[in-house]
């Protein structure tokens, strides 16, 4: 059998090295054995594995995705997402004792302090709630200097506990405030995505209860959404923390990567693209558009799945239970129908663009009675356990240290200050 490694050859010296395959890739250090002023030219990343990781496993040509080697299927459909939290950080499914122990502790841990919650009332009515959400996360780290003590494992996870059950509230707490109603305080009796949905819905009415099936519903859509391997803002949360941030700031930088329209924005997007072709009839002359590469197709194509994406296909499942309760969201109808167009044009397939996780989920959201601009905020939320494992398997892993990547300089060689009189 053929060996397995890759021979570099330095066709201006004839010298040449040998790298070994381990797990799929090379290592680029070898090129430096060559010359040690070479670098791979890799801009985004598009050829680029920046660490060893045992948390996510995505298969993009056959729409296979795993968290520590569990199917998102077998999850979605057993789990529940403080027991996936569980599992990206510790690895393992927790035994009932573990998950009691769990629970108990970020049930504990949803307040945030009262200078935090005045802190909020700052932003304007008209704030977006991703702008808010950063902004107090970010605040958050003041308020535990002791996290910069990024090396103890038992620190480190108190902070991980505080950050996953303070995400909620901070989001219902920029929901309220932006509609001037008071903010409704965490309760302990309604389980993680229940007491969400109370502080989101909930006005003065000590006996509100969230619909049990919406709730499991928005509790799947976080499981789906908990992590997925380097994306751009998992890579954002490792590059920041790799310069030893604390995890505060490393999750607000985190979440300003999410906010974008190209990453966790596209959610919000694609609602305002369906609203924007407004009825079944308009969606052949949308396409078109589309393929004169005059506008994206929200919410589909992916840097990894060129199949369906596997979380999609669990989306549009959990959206005939949702709309069950809620009635069905007209939007159904111009979503299916691009589907079915975009998957039988060639523009589309050749290019393997299906939907991805953002197509369909914010159908649910809208449902659920989310605003648009709270879409990515429910991404965010999803996101934080993977951001947060990520974090510390990077912290953790040897071979990483501060990320600093090299350039290829193209800019004017060496010339001299010109005053401004003679310029
Ligand atoms: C998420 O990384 C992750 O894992 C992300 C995520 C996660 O869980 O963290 O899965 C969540 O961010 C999902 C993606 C959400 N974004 C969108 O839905 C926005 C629309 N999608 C595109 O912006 C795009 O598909 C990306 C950003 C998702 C992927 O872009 P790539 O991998 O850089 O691909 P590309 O831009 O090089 O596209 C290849 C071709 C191009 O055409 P050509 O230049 O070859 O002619 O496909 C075209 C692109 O123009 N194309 C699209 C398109 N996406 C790519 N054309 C129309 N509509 C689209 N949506």
């Amino acid at each position: 059998m053929a060996e397995e490694s890759f021979t570099i050859i330095d066709n201006r010296s004839g010298n040449e090295v040998t790298v070994p395959i381990v797990d799929g890739t090379i290592s680029s250090a070898a090129l430096r054995q060559l010359d040690k002023g070479m670098w791979f030219y890799d801009p985004a990343y598009l050829s680029t594995a920046n660490c060893d990781s045992k948390i996510t496993f995505i298969d993009g040509a056959e729409g296979i995705l795993r968290y520590r080697g569990y199917p998102i299927e077998q999850l979605a459909d057993s789990s529940s997402f403080l027991e996936v939290c569980y599992l990206l950080l510790h690895g393992e499914l927790p035994t009932q004792a573990q998950s009691d122990v769990w629970v108990d502790h970020i049930t504990n841990h949803t307040y945030v302090h009262e200078n935090i919650a005045r802190f909020m009332q700052g932003f304007r009515y008209d704030a977006h709630p991703m702008g808010t959400l950063v902004s107090t996360v970010a605040g958050l780290s003041t308020f535990y200097p002791e996290a910069k003590d990024i090396d103890d494992p038992h620190n480190r996870m108190i902070q991980i506990i505080r950050l996953i059950a303070k995400m909620p509230t901070m989001a219902a707490f920029a929901y309220k405030n932006r509609l001037g109603l008071p903010y409704e305080y965490p309760v302990n009796n309604l389980g993680y995505t229940g007491n969400f949905l109370r502080m989101m819905w909930n006005v003065a009415d000590p006996s509100f209860e969230p619909d049990p099936i919406l709730t499991k519903a928005l509790d799947v859509l976080f499981i789906l959404h908990a992590d997925h391997e380097q994306n751009c803002s998992t890579t954002t949360m490792r590059t920041v923390g790799s310069s030893q941030a604390d995890p505060y700031s490393a999750v607000a930088a985190a979440t300003c990567g999410l906010y974008g329209p190209l990453h966790g924005g596209a959610n919000e997007k694609v609602i305002r693209m369906l609203h924007e072709i407004g009825s079944y009839e308009n969606v052949d002359a949308y396409v078109e558009k589309v393929k004169s590469g005059e506008m994206l197709l929200q919410g589909f194509g992916h840097r990894v799945y060129k199949n369906y994406d596997p979380r999609a296909k669990i989306i549009k499942q959990t959206a005939d239970r949702v709309f069950n309760v809620t009635g069905m969201n007209p939007l159904l109808d111009i979503a299916m129908k691009l589907e079915e167009v975009a998957l039988s044009d060639s523009y589309f397939v050749d290019r393997s663009l299906y939907p991805n996780v953002d197509f369909y989920s914010g159908l649910i959201y809208e449902a659920m009675g989310f605003p648009m601009d709270m879409f990515t905020v429910l991404f965010a939320i999803g996101r934080t356990p993977g951001w947060l494992a990520h974090w510390q398997e990077m912290l953790d892993d040897p071979e990483q240290k501060i990320y600093r990547p090299r350039q290829k300089y193209t800019g004017p060689d060496e010339r001299s200050y010109v005053a401004i009189g003679n310029r």
